[in-house]
């Protein structure tokens, strides 16, 4: 994979643009956030000294939503990039239960900057930048740094299991985005399915190849937990 650096995610602008639009192009993205809170209630919420990690945390939306609701001991964020973090602080505040991490996935396999385990591990479409043998290796690190009876939670784009499927699935995701109100964006948001594919930064493996890494590593309750085209949440537990 190319260094974070070299990605369009070390591009500020880039990420603005994400900040500002994922909202009106991304489907249900409300809704996978839910499941993946749902998760978090009825398998760690009732440890009220849960540790969490968010990895290519964004701008913190699933933290901010989680801390709406549940109360947990501690919270690190991490992302490769600073305008992220920034973004990430801004929405959540200071608070000494929350540490923010400049942090590449790169850094993370190679220096393991992150102190002792996790109880629930989450991120969100940032992994599939990864190639095969590194998103297994991260998926590896991840199993390192769960406390026993802790899970992962991954909501990403997985690679289609066959053309056929794939133009299917683009079409629904432009369909999504025809349906949003904000008319103004429509025709530009329209383009970034054709982008997604065309940006060699994105390289998703397919779901059954994921759930398969996670299951040799040793996680338990793996499965997708649901799904929409090439948007899944999925993931297991120690
Ligand atoms: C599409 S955004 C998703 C942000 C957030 N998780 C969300 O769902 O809104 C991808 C995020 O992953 C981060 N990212 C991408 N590649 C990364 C890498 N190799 N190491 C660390 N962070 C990375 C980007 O900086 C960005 O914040």
């Amino acid at each position: 994979m190319a260094q974070f650096e070299k990605s369009r995610w070390a591009d500020n602008g880039f990420s603005r643009n994400y900040r500002d639009e994922a909202e009106i192009y991304l489907p249900q993205r409300r809704h996978f956030i839910d499941l993946a809170l749902s998760f978090y209630g009825h398998f760690i919420a009732g440890n009220r000294a849960a540790r969490i990690l968010d990895l290519g945390c964004g701008d913190g939306l699933l933290i901010q939503q989680l801390l709406q609701s549940f109360a947990p001991e501690e919270v690190t964020l991490v992302d490769g990039s600073d305008a992220m973090l920034a973004a990430a602080k801004a929405r959540l505040g200071e608070r000494g239960d929350i540490r923010f991490i400049r942090a590449s996935f790169q850094d993370l396999l190679n220096q393991d900057p992150l102190p002792g385990n996790f109880d629930f591990i989450y991120s969100s479409l940032a992994i599939h930048h990864l190639a095969s043998t590194e998103k297994k290796d991260l998926y590896a690190y991840i199993y390192r740094h769960l406390a026993p009876g802790g899970s992962f939670v991954h909501y990403d784009v997985v690679l289609p299991c066959s053309d056929t499927l794939e133009k299917w699935y683009l079409s629904l995701w432009r369909q999504w985005i025809t349906e949003q109100p904000d008319l103004g964006k429509r025709e530009k948001l329209l383009l970034i399915p054709e982008q997604y594919k065309g940006n060699p930064d994105n390289v998703p493996d397919s779901l059954e190849a994921q759930l398969q890494m996670l299951k040799q590593i040793g996680f338990d309750n793996v499965d997708c937990y649901g799904k929409n085209g090439i948007f899944a949440l999925f993931g297991g537990s120690r």
